[in-house]
């Protein structure tokens, strides 16, 4: 289901009106055409400004707000409002309040506090989304349904009775008996033993480490029970109006929710884009989320529902997006595939919380700012492009990603602490980018075969389905690449039998023996047997047995001298590989062209580091973007491709210059 009706890409933001007069309203919806406005994001904290008490509603300003948009033309993503709970209802509903680890509860006075499991929080959102659902159904600025506000941001996790109850019974859906529980968490450690459903709690504060059985149950209760909340308002939205698209927007480098689960109830995949724009940061860690959306869109859309035009306020120090990578941000969406670019928010606010959060419209309060023109100019530029919107990204490399993997990894009582899941997937990932290769994200019941290499990156976690699915697509040619910690634990985190890396043993030809992980001010070295190239590993490294695998590098230094550290096997028609250590970026990025290369994957183009390169395939046409996130102007070599700039209609081919945060889009040939 896409939002026909815009026949191009989406353009606007989070629109407050709440906080204005209705003095402001026309004036802002002039601004919004200037600027090639045509979505907003409605309501999203009005509950408050809607509800009164609990018989009592007051549409009116959002009535007239409403029919505004349609006046000026301008679609709304309009807010079930849910996001934020108004203070009478906690006064009546002390169910309401989230308690946090310690026992305390958390007030409200800020925003999003609710137990997902609240039977008050669920009955009270029923009853409004109903009320705006049938209330604006037929109104012609309605676009799309937003539900909600980044579920779990800011209460992730409750521990309340209510969500004990509720644990016990989402176990016993799980489990069946509490024997099972036992079983699976296994509670004959340390005397856990539960003999009544009773006895079972959530991870609740205690004396130490919890049982990881219990905490990753725990996460997918959360998650599950944040998903009930969402689908509680799909329906009544999907039973009044079928035929409009419901959203709720993800987030970046987000852990708490499954999002993979998630998405499957969602029409269009939308998510908040906030990195920091401190000179330094890689624009990889942007397109990551960017690639993993889409990954979960698959064949839905998948647009960007907030940035910031410029600085956001809740960083320590926030700096601005300064000239040019607001436009450069905005075009990476475009560029992976996006079809939508939305900002927080439309008007900047006077009083609250994000007074000092950029704006469209800043505190000048009129055009005339550098951050509402590069608004403009990009509205502009978005129309332009109208025609590649339904166009897609093709890749051959899938890299997967995986939420329990991740909880599980991150939580695991040793071997380190300083396991980061998204940092190791982003070694990977920045490899590829780097080295301009497409990549997509891809999940573990994802189908290998469509692609020519899939890279597994820390997966510790292993389903039974993925160990077979490898296994098959590498004898039948596939190239798979995994690294260290990986095919250890089963889905209820239990290690394997017969050593690591559990069911990957065979198609790696390897085992490893024992983990040494490292701490800061240590490193080991790594050298390739027959290529040139070595680099320093950190954070981790492993002592391998080779059990048919090649040695492709080995370590140099300390007790692992000479032992295997990154590995080749090749199994049936396809090649395994094992990278057992952490290496530095450039070995990364000469591994993976490497591997890429034996398995006839090209990078698109030659560019240097800092220069992004896609291509969007349509129906009639293909257009290959080009960022340089730099701030020099770079050359890049087109090789065999050759179109026209859409800059200027010139035709290009070969050497190309690309000024500092700049961009060129060519259509090819
Ligand atoms: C999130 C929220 C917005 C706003 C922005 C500020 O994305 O959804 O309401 O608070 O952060 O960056
Ligand atoms: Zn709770």
């Amino acid at each position: 289901m896409r939002i026909e009706r815009l026949k191009g890409f989406a353009y606007g933001g989070d629109y407050n009106p709440e906080q204005w007069g209705p003095e402001y309203w026309v004036e802002d919806m002039k601004l919004m055409k200037k600027a090639g406005v045509n979505l907003i994001s409605l309501g999203i904290f009005s509950w408050a400004k809607l509800q009164k008490d609990e018989q009592t509603f007051d549409f009116s300003w959002l009535d007239t707000v409403m029919d505004l948009l349609a006046e000026y033309g301008i679609a709304a993503d309009l807010a079930t409002a849910t996001a934020a709970v108004p203070a009478w209802a906690y006064g009546r509903y002390p169910d309401l309040f989230p308690v946090d680890k310690q026992g305390n509860r958390l007030w409200y006075g800020s925003r999003q506090t609710y137990c997902p499991n609240s039977p008050s929080y669920h009955r009270l959102t029923a009853a409004l989304v109903r009320m705006i659902g049938e209330r604006y159904k037929d109104h012609p600025a309605l676009a799309m349904w937003h539900v909600n506000n980044e579920y779990s941001c800011h209460v992730s996790v409750c521990y309340c009775d209510t969500c004990a109850a509720e644990f016990r019974t989402w176990l016993k859906q799980r489990y069946g008996t509490i024997d099972g529980v036992n079983a699976s968490w296994g509670t004959s450690f340390w005397s856990q033993w539960y003999y009544s459903w009773e006895e079972v709690m959530p991870p609740r504060q205690t004396t130490t480490q919890h049982n990881p059985g219990q905490v990753l149950d725990y996460q997918r209760f959360m998650s599950d029970s944040l998903l009930n909340c969402y689908l509680i308002e799909k329906h009544i939205l999907r039973e009044i109006t079928p035929d409009v698209p419901i959203t709720t927007n993800f987030m970046l480098e987000w852990k708490p929710l499954d999002y993979v689960k998630w998405a499957k109830e969602i029409d269009v995949i939308t998510w908040d884009s906030y990195p920091n724009p401190a000179v330094g940061v890689h624009p990889a860690r942007n397109a990551l989320d960017h690639d993993l959306m889409r990954g979960l869109a698959g064949d839905k859309p998948f647009m960007l529902l907030e940035q910031s035009p410029s600085q956001v306020n809740w960083r320590k120090v926030n700096t601005v997006k300064y000239p040019g990578l607001n436009r450069l941000y905005s075009m990476q969406t475009i560029a992976r595939g996006g079809e939508g670019v939305m900002y927080f928010q439309w008007r900047q606010s006077r009083r609250g919380a994000e007074k000092f959060h950029a704006a469209c419209i800043t505190h000048t309060g009129d055009e005339h700012s550098r951050v509402f023109k590069e608004v403009v100019s990009i509205g502009k530029e978005l129309k332009e492009l109208a025609e590649l919107s339904t166009s897609k990204i093709e890749a051959r490399v899938g890299i997967i990603y995986d939420y329990e993997n991740w909880w599980a990894v991150e939580y695991a009582p040793g071997p380190s602490g300083e396991v980061s899941y998204r940092a190791i997937v982003l070694d990977y990932y920045t490899a590829c980018y780097d080295a301009h290769i497409p990549v997509d994200i891809i999940f573990q019941e994802s189908d290998l075969s469509a692609y020519d290499v899939v890279i597994a990156p820390l997966c510790y976690m292993v389903r039974p389905s993925l160990a077979q699915q490898v296994e098959r697509y590498v004898s039948n040619g596939g190239t798979f690449v995994t690294s260290f910690f990986s095919g250890i634990a089963d889905e209820e985190d239990a290690v394997f039998e017969n050593g690591y890396p559990g069911p990957l043993r065979t198609v790696l030809g390897i085992q490893v023996e024992e983990f040494n992980p490292l701490e800061d001010h240590m490193y080991n070295v790594i050298a390739n047997r027959e290529q040139a190239g070595e680099s320093t590993v950190s954070l981790w490294t492993e002592y391998v047995r080779l059990e048919g695998a090649q040695a492709y590098a080995e370590y140099t230094q300390d007790y692992l001298a000479g032992e295997p550290a990154v590995t080749r096997n090749t199994f049936g028609e396809g090649a395994a590989w094992y990278v057992s250590a952490r290496p530095e970026a450039g070995y990364m990025r000469e591994l993976l062209l490497h591997i890429c290369t034996e398995a006839k994957v090209k990078p698109l183009i030659t560019a240097p580091l800092g220069v992004e390169v896609t291509i969007r395939t349509g129906s009639a046409a293909s257009w290959m973007f080009i960022l340089n996130f730099t701030r020099e102007p770079v050359t890049v070599d087109l090789g065999e491709y050759s179109g026209t700039d859409l800059r200027d209609r010139r035709t290009v081919r070969g050497k190309l210059e690309v000024a500092g945060t700049d961009l060129r889009i060519i259509k090819l040939d």
